[in-house]
């Protein structure tokens, strides 16, 4: 069932990385992971389990004191970096039994963002965060939502993502139209940096643009080609690229963007959704060329995400009853979505076996 996916055993995303300012706790619960993350004075983001291992208190309740030590808030037992026990207020002694740590999970800080990897550390080779080098690229413009809790598994949300023809009904005048459900659909599929990735590709040519498209890049009329992919349970990644019709390829004329959707699950019911959006530096809006094309997007595209929310947050709601006799239908624009779903379910069955350990030493283009 789809509403029920989840996989650990994955790079998450838990954060921008201006979010983790220095000595900063934070609590995050990623794939029923409940963790507790900071930078270090040094500068490195570490992760480490949120329960205490004295009684459970969750220690981003706690505090950072001298010597970068983590104090928890309830008996006051202390933790270095390394997530080791050092000191017990009730054993003046100085005796720490050796099972007082901290599980210490992996984190990767990447094109400006931090990852999370909650699930067994042993595998952590298999892949690698998945490459989004428009975030920190300073010759891109950059805006982001922020985490936006949205009570539905992630798998809606990918879904959602890989899937334009729901442009009409669900964002009609906004950034859809009926038109854009019948573009044709190219499929595309493959493994990067260990991550098998599933996504569509759609060339329309003379293609008139919805109302907010045109006002972030400037055309009405357009040769576009427009990209939807699955990078890896964590990241969904849509490519933009526009000319005015009949001058496709033509780098003269060409405007467009990149958005980098990550989705973190918190549990089957739940995920952190944020979208970061990325244009050209310098590219205008149109309604209004003082202002910059990302502005303006960060302005209207609430819209956008408001009615997605509605959807995923309806259709999660359907999934508490059984089946019984319901068989969901799959269209012909729907076979990305569905590939992803089988993707996700094959990692999350590798889970429950044990599976011979690979390692991606290299990247795969
Ligand atoms: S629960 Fe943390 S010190 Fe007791
Ligand atoms: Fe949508």
């Amino acid at each position: 069932m789809a509403a029920d996916v989840l996989v650990k055993n994955a790079w998450y995303v838990a954060g921008r990385s201006r979010e983790f300012p220095i000595q900063q706790l934070r609590g995050e619960v990623i794939a029923e992971k409940p963790l507790v993350i900071w930078r270090t004075a040094e500068g490195k983001v570490v992760a480490f389990d949120e329960r205490c291992c004295h009684k459970r208190m969750p220690l981003s309740q706690g505090r950072l004191i001298q010597g970068g030590l983590l104090e928890c808030a309830y008996h006051g037992l202390c933790y270095d970096v390394t997530g080791r026990c050092v000191r017990i207020p009730s054993h003046p002694d100085g005796r720490i039994p050796p099972q007082a740590r901290l599980r210490a999970f992996p984190v990767a800080e990447q094109d400006g963002l931090v990852w999370v990897w909650p699930g067994e550390s042993g595998r952590v080779e298999t892949a690698r965060p998945p490459r989004l080098p428009e975030i920190a690229d300073p010759g891109w413009a950059t805006a982001d939502t922020g985490p936006m809790p949205v009570p539905a598994n992630s798998m809606l949300l990918i879904e959602n993502l890989l899937d334009i023809t729901h442009f009409y009904p669900l964002h009609d005048g906004n950034i859809g139209d009926v038109e854009n459900s019948r573009i044709p659909v190219r499929f595309e599929e493959g493994t990067r940096d260990g991550n098998a990735y599933v996504g569509t590709v759609r060339e329309a040519r003379g293609y008139r643009q919805p109302p907010f498209l045109e006002d972030y890049l400037g055309y009405d009329v357009v040769d576009r080609d427009h990209t939807h992919f699955m990078l890896s349970p964590a990241a969904t990644r849509v490519e933009m690229r526009v000319w005015p019709a009949g001058r496709h390829g033509d780098a003269r004329f060409e405007r467009g963007y990149v958005i980098v959707h990550t989705h973190t699950p918190i549990d089957r019911s739940n995920h952190i959704w944020r979208l970061i959006v990325s244009m050209p530096a310098g590219q205008k809006c149109k309604s209004d060329p003082s202002r910059s094309a990302v502005e303006r997007f960060m302005e209207t595209f609430p819209a956008v995400i408001a009615e997605d929310r509605w959807a995923l947050e309806k259709q999660q709601q359907m999934f508490k009853y059984p089946d019984d006799g319901y068989v969901e239908v799959f269209l012909r624009p729907d076979r990305a979505l569905r590939r992803a779903r089988e993707i996700l379910m094959g990692l999350e069955r590798a889970e429950r076996t044990v599976a011979p350990q690979q390692h991606y030493g290299v990247t795969e283009t």
